[in-house]
């Protein structure tokens, strides 16, 4: 079976976790797309380059997570070429056969138009930073600057902006606890199975 649910949304919504839990319950495969942009902006020298060289043991070093990775990440994200560089990796992985769950920012809009599911998942700027401050600490201000710092970037970008696909289904996670976004997600998945 060949089953794609994309997942977009800014940075701190609750993509990973929702991801995460869809790949778990259905048994699908899981990809954090973030995670391909943080290791090119962590490997340092040229960003083209370190797209088309990125292998597996680049996407397991454990300083991805930090807002400096982040940052980067938004940075490089902005280049067509690095972009392009990791195009036909997330394709086959959201086309392999058993299902995939691909969490991101172009995922129903770019990297898997045919997504037999989109989720937009979003939460207000200082939801987003008050989550991203019990992981990281130190000033919330700060936080919040980067997280609204990296939406402009983001969305603002000519290639492959952040942005909702026509017809993503939206969850705001901002009053929502885990188990309800995840519950819906889950539901909509299910439904769609129900309908093949
Ligand atoms: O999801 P994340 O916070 O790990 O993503 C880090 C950065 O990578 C994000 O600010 C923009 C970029 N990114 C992207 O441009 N496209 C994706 N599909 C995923 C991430």
């Amino acid at each position: 079976m060949i089953f794609t649910v994309a997942i977009d949304g800014p940075a701190a919504a609750g993509k990973g976790t929702i991801g995460r839990a869809v790949a778990a319950r259905f048994g699908f495969a899981h990809l954090d797309t973030g995670l391909l942009y943080r290791a090119v902006g962590a490997k340092g020298g040229d960003p083209v380059l370190a797209a088309r060289g990125l292998v597996p043991a680049d996407l397991a070093r454990d300083d991805l997570r930090t807002l400096v990775a982040g940052q980067a990440a938004s940075r490089v994200a902005a280049i067509p070429e690095v972009r392009a560089a990791l195009v036909d990796f997330q394709r086959r992985f959201a086309r392999a056969k058993g299902g995939a769950v691909l969490d991101g920012r172009d995922i129903g809009t770019v990297i898997c138009p045919e997504a037999e599911v989109k989720l937009y998942v979003t939460a207000s700027a200082e939801v987003r930073a008050h989550r991203r401050w019990l992981e990281v600490g130190g000033d919330v201000s700060v936080v919040l600057a980067e997280v609204k710092e990296r939406d402009a970037r983001d969305m603002g970008r000519t290639d492959a902006p952040l942005r909702p696909a026509i017809d993503a289904v939206m969850i705001d996670t901002s009053a929502m606890s885990v188990d309800e976004a995840v519950a819906q997600a889950v539901a909509l998945v299910a439904a769609k199975l129900g309908e093949m």
